[in-house]
């Protein structure tokens, strides 16, 4: 990047400087808390385009709650989000399950609040809002909404994980009411007008007067028409009951923009209730979720916020339990607006997945039917195994054994481990990273679940092909297929190391996913003392198969058929290209490198992808990328490049992140890049060494006495790194393992203004440094270089992985 681009850097910020949006009055800024005050949930909100969108929502809720509240400014569906910092109506409150923007909403409810006539319907009780008025943090939200006929309502809005808490004061309006909207008309398939098609799912509620509640439940789950065949959950429905302050003046029942008064009890499309409250000025509600029965969502409600407990004391605890996250780590030097996307980024990463369990027992879609133990929804693991789990294993590791759990009980009772689970698999994007979260878990010395068992899950992975392998093509969203994993596992890969692109999607991807979940398999093999030859088997599929996709006449992987024909450079694909999968073999990296011709010219291809433009930081498979540059020998373009990426993609404000948060990959990435560090291999336990942005950073990790403190003096200015010491310990090569600082320490960078020799162990590198650009190729193919059209178990300098695993193949 040099002198003149870190400038730019520096201005950028302060271009993008962003004032956060109304501070909370005293009594919703307790406990205090400078990080929690720096989190803006706006960010990730904006964006043109669901893909340029992070799908993000200003909601209230604590960290991995069961359902998320949000002023609804729009239907949400698949592609769209319930809230949109543009639009200037609200429509209700909802408490939302969907966790990203390609995934859809289940079972959620809305909270209606009106004066007068009582609306049911989307588009009639939508209130203009007062946008300036909005306070907006994690553990309180407030608008001034104006009543349809005359007058003011001021709202407010906190959370705990399964109940959401409301109080609205109603200021010179007709009579107030609260409407509770249980089912509504919602849009099936996606944002192609096309696909889409509004459905009406079944819904119920009543009004209970003696208990000052309506209760009720819809059985919307958008997602549907993607799960598994075998397992359809049936009888999925979301559950509440709220429960009022207020006695109730009257009731009623509403339909699809029929209002019914005196009338208890509805069910049917788009049904409501509402309950009116005379002069009452004030209203404060209460309503319990539940997956399990309108019973439970009492309970929840009584566990939660039981009578009597104000919405300050419920914005206090759910205060208190994101600064007991965000306070953990302190940060020295950067400026506000780093801040800011530091702290939201960690208030993402700590949202999914979401806990579905209810004090003791949780709905399980897969058996439909409610089961004992804790629960989790909402795995993105396709995003997620790369930064995200690392980041969770650090700074939530009293729930990972939990996590851990709830996808081996999602394998018990569906057979697999998860994909992208949401209520129950949506085989949402390939291959099997679970078992990338569950050895990358026990590498990191995870404890507390079923080891065995969680064996058993990867080796069916890695062993067991889908229903009818050999005649579906499980290619993206398709609808009435069965569990997906791993596609063409049956048909070629496990004989020939790769997935036919002719008879399966997505078959590039595949491979190279595959083999690196194999990688993942071994490992956790090795840990559980299987039998050499089955972690050998593993291993070494994991090292051949992502070269059997190397075409060594252009330098890139390429899709093949099952005939052995390549595919064709664009074919195979998913979410990314083939300069994006070309990096992809992220556990036999040395491998790599020697068949794109040594670390030289493997530097140079780097160069001709980013500097052609080919990175694209937006999709998970270009995050790893540029910690490439530090693994060939030129950790100095690694620190200039993930700088560039951070200053280019993550920014204050609504617009602040580029591509979808992805359950937390894209914050991770910012997050772990901000302190110095990346798993590029999440199952090696290692991080490669990027270029922190802050002096200092004071990291309390949970269940560890000793602070870790990453020191980095001059970061702010300077981007490369002359010395790292651990402890006072050199550290020579860009890698620092996690057992080394998980139990805290002092890890502390010395920064130079201009690139520097560290972490290079070559001296042609170190020359090479004198004239930074001269070397570049500029046009690609890369001609494979004499190394890369030898097979690589016959070039120099990829032994490291078979030899540790006594399995060098020239013996
Ligand atoms: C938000 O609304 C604006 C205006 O309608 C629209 O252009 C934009 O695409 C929306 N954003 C998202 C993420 O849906
Ligand atoms: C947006 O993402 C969807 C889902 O991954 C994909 O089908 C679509 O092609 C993408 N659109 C653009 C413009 O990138
Ligand atoms: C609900 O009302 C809308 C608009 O009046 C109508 O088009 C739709 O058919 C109704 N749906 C049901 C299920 O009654
Ligand atoms: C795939 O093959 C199975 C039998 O092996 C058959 O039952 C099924 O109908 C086939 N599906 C398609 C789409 O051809
Ligand atoms: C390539 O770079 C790596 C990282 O610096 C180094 O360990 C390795 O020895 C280099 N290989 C060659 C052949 O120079
Ligand atoms: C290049 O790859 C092909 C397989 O696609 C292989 O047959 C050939 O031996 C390779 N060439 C060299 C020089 O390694």
């Amino acid at each position: 990047m040099g002198v003149s681009s870190l400038s730019t850097w520096i201005s950028l910020l302060h271009f993008s400087a962003y004032a956060l949006g109304k501070s909370p009055p005293e009594a919703f800024a307790q406990p205090p808390s400078a990080q929690v005050d720096s989190v803006d949930p706006l960010i990730g909100n904006g964006g043109d385009t669901p893909n340029s969108s992070g799908g993000m929502i200003p909601s209230t809720a604590p960290p991995f709650a069961m359902t998320r509240w949000v002023a609804q400014t729009r239907q949400n569906y698949v592609s769209m989000t319930p809230y949109n910092h543009t639009d200037t109506k609200v429509h209700g409150f909802q408490g939302t399950r969907q966790p990203a923007i390609w995934m859809g909403e289940s079972g959620q409810v809305v909270v209606v609040p009106g004066a007068g006539t009582v609306k049911d319907t989307f588009k009639e009780r939508g209130m203009t809002i007062d946008v300036d008025s909005q306070v907006i943090t994690p553990s309180y939200y407030s608008v001034d909404l104006q009543a349809l006929e005359g007058g003011k309502i001021f709202a407010e809005q906190s959370a705990t994980s399964r109940v959401g808490h409301l109080r609205f004061t109603f200021d010179g309006t007709q009579t107030p009411y609260v409407l509770l909207s249980a089912s509504r008309p919602t849009i099936i398939g996606s944002d192609d007008p096309s696909r889409a098609t509004i459905i009406y799912p079944e819904g119920s509620a009543s009004v209970s007067p003696e208990k000052k509640e309506i209760c009720g439940w819809n059985k919307e789950r958008q997602d549907s028409i993607i799960a598994p065949i075998s397992t359809p959950a049936k009888g999925f429905k979301g559950y509440f009951c709220a429960r009022f302050d207020t006695p109730f003046e009257s009731w009623g029942v509403s339909s699809n923009g029929t209002v019914t008064p005196n009338s208890a009890d509805i069910s049917g499309a788009a049904v409501g209730a509402y309950a009116t409250f005379g002069s009452s000025r004030v209203v404060e509600v209460r309503i319990g979720t539940s997956l399990i029965s309108i019973e439970r969502a009492r309970s929840n409600l009584d566990k939660e916020i039981p009578d009597g407990m104000t919405l300050e004391n419920t914005a206090l605890s759910t205060r208190s339990a994101w600064a007991e996250k965000l306070d953990r780590i302190r940060i020295e030097g950067g400026t506000d607006e780093q801040r800011q996307i530091f702290y939201t980024g960690f208030f993402h990463a700590l949202q999914y997945p979401y806990e579905v369990d209810e004090y003791g027992h949780y709905y399980s879609g897969y058996t439909d039917s409610v089961k004992e133990g804790i629960s989790y929804n909402g795995y993105s693991i396709w995003d997620t195994y790369r930064a995200a789990w690392a980041w969770l294993i650090f700074f939530a590791p009293e729930r990972v054994p939990d996590m851990i759990t709830s996808m081996l009980q999602d394998y018990k009772e569906g057979g697999w481990l998860p994909m992208w689970k949401n209520v129950i698999e949506t085989n949402i994007m390939v291959g099997t990273h679970a078992d990338s979260l569950i050895a990358e878990a026990v590498v990191k010395g995870v404890k507390g679940f079923d080891e065995a068992l969680a064996y058993e899950a990867v080796y069916k992975d890695a062993t067991v092909p889908p229903r009818n392998d050999h005649n579906t093509s499980y290619s993206d969203r398709e609808e009435g297929v069965d569990y997906e994993v791993r596609a063409g596992l049956g048909t070629l890969y496990a004989q020939k190391g790769y997935v036919a692109n002719d008879i399966h999607s997505e078959s590039g991807s595949r491979t190279l996913d595959y083999a690196y979940d194999d990688y993942a398999v071994a490992i956790l093999g090795q840990h559980f003392g299987k039998p050499g030859s089955e972690v050998d088997k593993f291993m070494k599929r994991a090292l051949t198969a992502p070269f059997t996709i190397f075409n060594n006449e252009t330098g890139f992987m390429e899709a093949r058929n099952a005939n052995g024909d390549w595919a064709g450079e664009t074919a195979g694909w998913t979410e990314g290209d083939k300069w994006a999968y070309s990096f992809d073999v992220v556990h036999d990296v040395d491998t790599l490198i020697a068949y794109r011709g040594g670390n030289v010219s493997f530097v140079e291809s780097l160069d001709v992808h980013f500097d052609d433009g080919h990175n694209d930081h937006t999709n998970e498979p270009s995050h790893h990328i540029p910690y490439l540059y530090a693994l060939a020998g030129r950790p100095d373009k690694t620190q200039e490049k993930v700088r560039e990426i951070a200053t280019n993609n993550y920014f204050t404000g609504p617009e602040g992140l580029t591509g979808n948060e992805d359950c937390g990959q894209m914050s991770a990435w910012y997050l772990f890049t901000a302190l110095g560090l990346y798993p590029v291999n999440p199952v090696s336990g290692d991080y490669v060494v990027g270029s922190p942005f802050f002096s200092k950073v004071t990291i309390d990790l949970p269940g560890v006495k000793q602070p870790l403190v990453i020191s980095a003096p001059g970061a702010d200015k300077h981007e490369y790194i002359q010395r790292l010491t651990f402890n006072q310990d050199l550290i020579e090569h860009p890698i620092v393992s996690h057992d080394m600082i998980a139990k805290g320490g002092n890890l502390i960078f010395e920064m130079a203004g201009r690139p520097t020799t560290w972490g290079t162990d070559n001296i042609h590198i170190a020359n090479m440094l004198v004239t930074p650009h001269a070397h570049i190729l500029s046009t690609i193919p890369v001609p494979p270089s004499k190394h890369a059209t030898v097979p690589f178990w016959k070039a120099e300098h990829s032994w490291t992985n078979l030899r540790m695993l006594g399995l060098d193949p020239r013996k």
